[in-house]
């Protein structure tokens, strides 16, 4: 366990997210508009009273009963062997069934799914919830066949098509764990995520659009093979769907024996129907992996039960999800958003989602709202780096086109106050409401918002606590920070609730010391209250009771809203022969949020080159993915240290942001700050 505590307490967390963020002055309120209040699914102030700390857990029955259950749980939260909590215990359901069966009985042909494929010429498909039964029926089938059964793994690499879904929601029928892996992450990164799950089947796609470009995706799962293979995971079938079904779409040649078209499969088991399996609650639904401080991956595993009843609350309450409405998520499925508010969530509801494979501004900035008013989207989620991109590029294109949200969504990053001003003006005309809506992949579901028709919005605060989320904002002594007092401490959560995950998979104790081990009262206890949950960021909370959310305190970059880890980032870069040392630090960026600077100190005998810069962008490139491409590289003399040889990344971070480094005088090469100052800020 020693070992992993450094995942909260490594002092090179001091170039933390949250001490480069920018303070912004708090603003006004934004009440939500009559139309919106008269229609929303909480538009009653008294459903607070429902969650406050006495009536909890027993609150969150009211999610719970939001699904149908094959057997109704006996206790609704079972603390025995804290902090591994378990919902619902003795309940059993499927999730398939929720998102699927139930609602052939009322509305067989509403469409469940939307597909919009990037190129703008090819028909958009409408799947209805009679074909997405029809289609995880027969890929159920399929799995079934290949041996796959309850809490087995497997690995989806998979982009934004409606195979994904279906891939999913057969996995959960038959209680098989899945795992999907960002299709933009390399083959090499999934080939990790695999070995870790234990997968020995990996599901993938020949091709897909992204940007214009049909990109060979196939290629990723020869490369994720192999590196399970590395760490001695052998897969032993890799199940690859055509992006144009009976037509190859990548360069890749199939392999003899391993690799099976999806669609030649499909063809013997036409129409047949797979009985949902009744499982426990508290069994795993899915892992999806996140960075932490350390250098391998988490698997945060969600339970069937838990999870489901919170993205179904969360959506009906904080989404305002309704069954006839048309909800559009811009996010990947491959994060935790897709599969919370993409798929999960909508589909239990029983609405409309979207799913958009390419990206928002192909082949221009209008073609978000293009697609909006096709659709008839009223509910739109999107990330503050694609508004501010939208924004950018396209700032009067949401004029143009005649499409009305009722409800919008910002995640995963602070937004900047004009730029969730641009948001509310130009795409929600004044009619919309906005959510800013804080949590994490570990947790599930949201942890801070505003109740839509309750509160007001106040632009850059997520708003307060989501219902039955308890949050105090803690000091390193464990002493609370008041609300109004303009500090900034660590915000954690103070209860359980049904989303949060169960554990890092495989690593018990990682998931004990990380998250829980920083404000435990007594590792023996089974009493919740001595277990807050260690968010792992920075927050500070208005007298009016909002949090602000300023960013991560340990050492993960959010770059675009997805987390990278200073580790794994450093860990590719020392692949590079003439490395010596690197570091990765976190760069205030004006569309993506933050974005990675790379520092990198030569072996002896090397001099800075081109070339070493490009080996250490390929090194990145292969082991994690494009999305973590560092802004720039720079190679420097030296690296500031410490007297124990520790690199001082907040001295470095300052150097980046051009804030003030604070005292040097303790390094033991003081004299290097001021020429990696000079090196790299005339360079930018
Ligand atoms: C980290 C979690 C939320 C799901 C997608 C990202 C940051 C998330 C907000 C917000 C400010 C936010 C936090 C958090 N974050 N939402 N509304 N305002 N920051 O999930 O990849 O697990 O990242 O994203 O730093 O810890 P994730």
């Amino acid at each position: 366990m020693a070992d992993d505590l450094d995942d909260v307490t490594d002092e090179s967390s001091e170039s933390s997210e949250a001490l480069i963020a920018v303070h912004w002055r708090e603003e006004g309120y934004y009440p939500p508009p009559a139309s919106f209040v008269a229609q929303a699914n909480a538009s009653d102030p008294a459903i607070r009273e429902q969650f406050t700390e006495d009536k909890y857990p027993d609150c969150f029955t009211a999610y719970a009963d939001l699904l149908t259950w094959y057997k109704k749980w006996d206790t609704v939260l079972d603390t025995s062997n804290a902090p591994f909590w378990k919902w619902w215990v003795g309940g059993e359901l499927n999730a398939s069934y929720n998102c699927v069966d139930r609602h052939l009985e009322t509305h067989p042909n509403k469409a469940a799914l939307i597909f919009v494929p990037e190129p703008e010429g090819d028909a958009h498909q409408a799947i209805t919830y009679r074909e997405l039964y029809v289609r995880v029926n027969e890929f159920a089938a399929v799995l079934r066949e290949l041996g796959l059964k309850a809490g087995d793994r497997i690995t989806f690499h998979m982009p934004m098509v409606p195979e994904l879904p279906v891939a999913m929601l057969a996995a959960a029928r038959l209680g098989i764990i899945h795992s999907q892996v960002f299709a933009g992450f390399s083959g090499t990164a999934a080939g990790h995520r695999i070995a870790d799950s234990g997968s020995t089947v990996l599901v993938t796609i020949d091709g897909y659009y992204r940007s214009g470009d049909l990109l060979d995706h196939k290629v990723k799962a020869d490369e994720a093979v192999e590196a399970a293979a590395k760490e001695g995971q052998q897969v032993d079938k890799v199940l690859v769907f055509r992006r144009y079904p009976g037509q190859y779409s990548a360069k890749t040649p199939m392999v003899e024996g391993r690799d099976v078209f999806v669609d030649d499969l499909l063809a013997a088991h036409k129409g047949e129907i797979v009985e949902p399996v009744a499982l426990k609650a508290t069994d795993p639904l899915f892992l999806m992996y996140t960075s932490g401080t350390t250098g391998r991956p988490k698997g945060c595993q969600h339970s069937i039960g838990g999870y489901l009843s919170y993205v179904a609350g969360t959506s009906k309450y904080y989404q305002d999800i309704h069954p006839d409405d048309t909800y559009w998520c811009m996010a990947d499925i491959g994060w935790i958003t897709g599969h919370s508010y993409i798929v999960y969530g909508p589909l239990a509801l029983g609405t409309t989602s979207v799913i958009y494979e390419g990206t928002p501004n192909y082949p221009d900035a209008g073609r978000p709202w293009r697609i909006a008013r096709q659709l008839g989207v009223n509910i739109f989620h999107t990330s503050p780096t694609a508004i501010r991109m939208l924004r950018k590029v396209g700032p009067d294109e949401p004029a143009k086109y005649d499409f009305h949200f009722k409800h919008m969504t910002t995640v995963g990053e602070p937004i900047e106050p004009e730029v969730w001003r641009w948001y509310y003006d130009n795409v929600g005309k004044d009619e919309a409401v906005i959510v800013d809506t804080w949590w994490q992949t570990e947790t599930g579901g949201f942890l801070g918002s505003t109740l839509p028709a309750i509160d007001s919005a106040k632009p850059g605060s997520c708003g307060p606590a989501a219902l039955g989320i308890y949050p105090v904002i803690l000091d390193e002594d464990s002493n609370e920070v008041p609300a109004g007092s303009g500090k900034a401490g660590n915000i954690c959560i103070r209860n359980p609730w049904p989303g949060v995950f169960q554990t890092i998979w495989g690593q018990p104790d990682r998931f004990v010391s990380t998250y829980y081990a920083k404000y435990n009262k007594d590792p023996k206890s089974t009493d919740w209250r001595d277990w807050p949950y260690f968010a792992g960021d920075g927050a500070t909370q208005a007298a009016d009771g909002y949090f602000r959310i300023l960013g991560r305190v340990d050492d993960v970059i959010n770059v675009a809203g997805h987390r990278l880890g200073t580790k794994e980032l450093e860990s590719a870069a020392l692949t590079v022969n003439e490395v010596a040392e690197a570091a990765a630090v976190p760069v205030v960026d004006d569309v993506r949020g933050r974005m990675v600077e790379m520092y990198i100190a030569l072996k002896p005998g090397f001099d800075a080159s081109p070339e070493i810069e490009a080996k250490v962008k390929a090194a990145i490139e292969t082991d994690i993915g494009k999305i973590a491409r560092p802004k720039n590289i720079w190679i420097v003399p030296d690296m500031p240290k410490t007297r124990s040889g520790k690199i001082m990344r907040r001295v470095i971070a300052a150097t980046s942001n051009f804030t003030d480094t604070g005292d040097i005088t303790t390094l033991a090469n003081p004299e290097v700050v001021e020429k990696i100052r000079e090196q790299v800020q005339t360079a930018k």
